[in-house]
């Protein structure tokens, strides 16, 4: 029996966080038991927002690539790629572009929120509209049945469901309808309450030592009527204990009670959720630390995964050219 497919992506915008993490890549790493597994480093993607400066571009695949291997996934177990070498993307993406309405794509919610966000950029443009086209087209190539990201990337998956419907509508029963697989965590709140991002620079980044991650819990804000250490606290408002629920499953009930009577300080309530995360962190942080400084090792790892990838994608576009009856010379 042939496992079923697990697909999905992260654009290399930079080092990952630990939204990124418990969004996604804790997920994948459980997925990768289990399933064939293709993951993306969609650095086209990255282009559609990032076009006017690509300096950074290749030393930023470099760093997820690292990221994801001490992060837990396993080359011997899944497929890592860099998706502008698998060139069969691009051609299924111009093949499905003639058959998406331009109304799916103008009211997908993430293009109207990134267009009244990104100000400062100009994404008035064909790739950016394109964006979920393209998302589409990295899903389907690998005719993935299962797509493990974050609650963010739903609207955009739904279109990927529609566009392949309406391929096996036109063309014939080709790809399967790709399902979401969603984490526990849904949101990961960053270090000052409002959702990790890197865009509001409170994050805790995966390459963070311990001593900046204790330093950077250290100055956590906590609740502003919490003054005094026997001050009664409020938790529930609370962006330390809102980590405490993640990082420290067996003392956060504790943690609550002791807070709401006033019977722990917060210096002392972020002393012990530091150390509970630098220990969360420790195997990754370890890893990490084999990986860089072999480039040759990671190098590796995405030739032979890409290698892979574009031979399955192949497959994939030789049946989509076949059921769209182009014309085949050789
Ligand atoms: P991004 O870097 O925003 O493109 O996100 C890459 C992946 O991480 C997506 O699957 C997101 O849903 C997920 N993600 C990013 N930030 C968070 C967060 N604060 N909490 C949970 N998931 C996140
Ligand atoms: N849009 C996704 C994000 O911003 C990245 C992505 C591109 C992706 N192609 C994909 C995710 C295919 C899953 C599957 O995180």
């Amino acid at each position: 029996m042939t496992r079923q497919r697990i697909m999905s992506g992260m654009r290399p915008t930079g080092t990952l966080h630990l939204g990124n993490y418990f969004g996604a890549l804790e997920n994948w790493v459980k997925l990768q038991n289990e399933y064939e597994c293709f993951f993306s480093i969609v650095d086209w993607h990255g282009l559609t927002t990032g076009y006017e400066d690509t300096s950074e571009f290749r030393d930023n695949i470099m760093e997820i690539a690292i990221d994801w291997l001490s992060a837990g996934l396993n080359p011997e177990k899944c497929t890592i790629f860099i998706q502008s070498n698998v060139k069969e993307i691009a051609e299924l993406h111009l093949l499905l572009s003639m058959i998406v309405p331009l109304s799916w794509l103008e009211r997908c919610p993430t293009y109207k929120e990134q267009l009244s966000q990104l100000t400062e950029k100009n994404i008035t443009t064909y790739g950016f509209l394109g964006y979920p086209n393209l998302m589409a087209a990295d899903i389907l190539i690998h005719k993935g049945n299962f797509v493990p990201v974050g609650e963010d990337q739903q609207p955009q998956l739904e279109l990927a469901r529609e566009i392949a419907r309406r391929f096996n509508y036109i063309y014939g029963d080709t790809f399967p309808e790709p399902q979401g697989k969603m984490t526990k965590i849904k949101v990961l709140p960053g270090l000052d309450g409002r959702k990790m991002s890197k865009s509001y620079s409170n994050t805790i980044a995966l390459s963070d030592s311990p001593d900046t991650i204790r330093e950077k819990i250290r100055k956590m804000i906590t609740d502003a009527e919490k003054i005094k250490k026997n001050d009664p606290g409020h938790p529930d408002i609370c962006a330390v204990y809102a980590f405490h629920k993640v990082f420290s499953e067996e003392t956060h009930q504790e943690t609550y009670e002791v807070c709401k009577t006033g019977g722990i300080g917060c210096v002392q309530c972020k002393k012990t959720l530091a150390e509970n995360v630098v220990r969360y962190m420790a195997p990754m942080y370890e890893r990490r630390q084999k990986l860089i400084g072999n480039k040759k090792i990671i190098l590796e790892v995405l030739i032979e995964g890409t290698r892979h990838a574009r031979e399955v994608a192949k497959e994939t576009i030789e049946e989509v050219r076949e059921k769209m009856k182009l014309m085949e010379l050789e």
